[in-house]
């Protein structure tokens, strides 16, 4: 019995203890309808207040429950950075190094180790692919620092026409060429689940090629065209199909 009674003065406690909040507590549980039979206008707005050390700043379980979960924010979220470098591997996986770092620009894969490996950064928003520009960090060229493919081709699967992948001025993305532009850099999607990064080439009549990107390996030149064989019976040395990934730090 005696304990009973400890039980339900400790309840009774509790419910004090609970209900002990501040001064306007008695204000707000009086509603706007008693307020007016008072003479009274209706109620201001109460504003949680903050006392420190309380929790009095977390919702109540009832309020998270009605909610459910936040409310769609108007603010986007914001876009991922990702920074790397560019790994050129061929069809079969086999890896040729990373995009160039060199004074004439990065046109070319770090084929032996006195070509340093050229850092990059790009950014992809929330459920996208892009396309989007990537960016020369630590480039040893000078600007454009914007990377894509430069020169004026018109790229298709039935053409040997290509363009040379190297900096080039910031373009818009899903634009079609511009005429008179020197090339164009937001062309490029990222495959979030193998960090391929792939190109895509939009022609001055807004056709979309399907663009392939091939290494000159007795050049050490990086192109964009629509048909690697094409090209290759056209020119003098041969392009090998390559892919870029993006290859995230840290470098060993
Ligand atoms: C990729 O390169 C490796 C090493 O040179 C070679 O064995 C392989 O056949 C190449 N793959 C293709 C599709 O050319
Ligand atoms: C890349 O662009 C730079 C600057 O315009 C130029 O010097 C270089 O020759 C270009 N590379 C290729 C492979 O065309
Ligand atoms: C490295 O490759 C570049 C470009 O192909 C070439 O000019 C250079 O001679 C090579 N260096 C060595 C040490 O093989
Ligand atoms: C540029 O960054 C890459 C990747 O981090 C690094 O390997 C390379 O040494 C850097 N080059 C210069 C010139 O800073
Ligand atoms: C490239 O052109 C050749 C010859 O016309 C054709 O057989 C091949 O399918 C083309 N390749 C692509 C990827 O369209
Ligand atoms: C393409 O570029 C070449 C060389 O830069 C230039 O002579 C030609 O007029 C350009 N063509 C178009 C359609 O912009």
């Amino acid at each position: 019995m005696n304990f009973l009674f400890q039980i339900l003065a400790a309840i009774a406690l509790l419910v004090v203890v609970a209900e002990a909040s501040p001064t306007y507590v008695g204000v707000k549980r009086m509603t706007n309808a008693d307020r007016m039979k008072r003479g009274l206008g209706p109620a201001p707005p109460v504003f949680k207040r903050v006392v420190p050390g309380r929790r009095s700043n977390l919702p109540t379980r009832a309020f998270v429950a009605k909610r459910g979960s936040p409310s769609p924010s108007a603010v986007p979220p914001a876009p991922t950075k990702h920074i790397g470098r560019i790994e050129v591997r061929n069809t079969t996986g086999f890896t040729y190094g990373f995009v160039q770092n060199t004074v004439s620009g990065p046109s070319g894969v770090t084929l032996n180790s006195t070509i340093d490996p050229l850092a990059v950064s790009f950014s992809t928003s929330q459920g996208s692919s892009g396309p989007f520009d990537i960016t020369a960090t630590n480039a040893t060229f000078s600007a454009p620092l914007t990377l894509g493919g430069v020169g004026n081709a018109s790229l298709a699967a039935d053409s040997a026409s290509a363009v040379v992948f190297n900096s080039t001025a910031a373009t818009s993305p899903s634009a079609a060429f511009v005429s008179g532009a020197t090339g164009e850099s937001a062309i490029w999607t990222l495959d979030g689940r193998t960090a391929q990064i792939s190109a895509n080439w939009i022609n001055a009549d807004k056709s979309k090629p399907t663009t392939f990107i091939g290494l000159d390996t007795v050049n050490n030149v990086i192109l964009l065209t629509g048909n690697i064989t094409l090209y290759n019976q056209a020119a003098s040395s041969p392009l090998t199909e390559v892919k870029f990934f993006l290859a995230s730090p840290p470098f060993q």
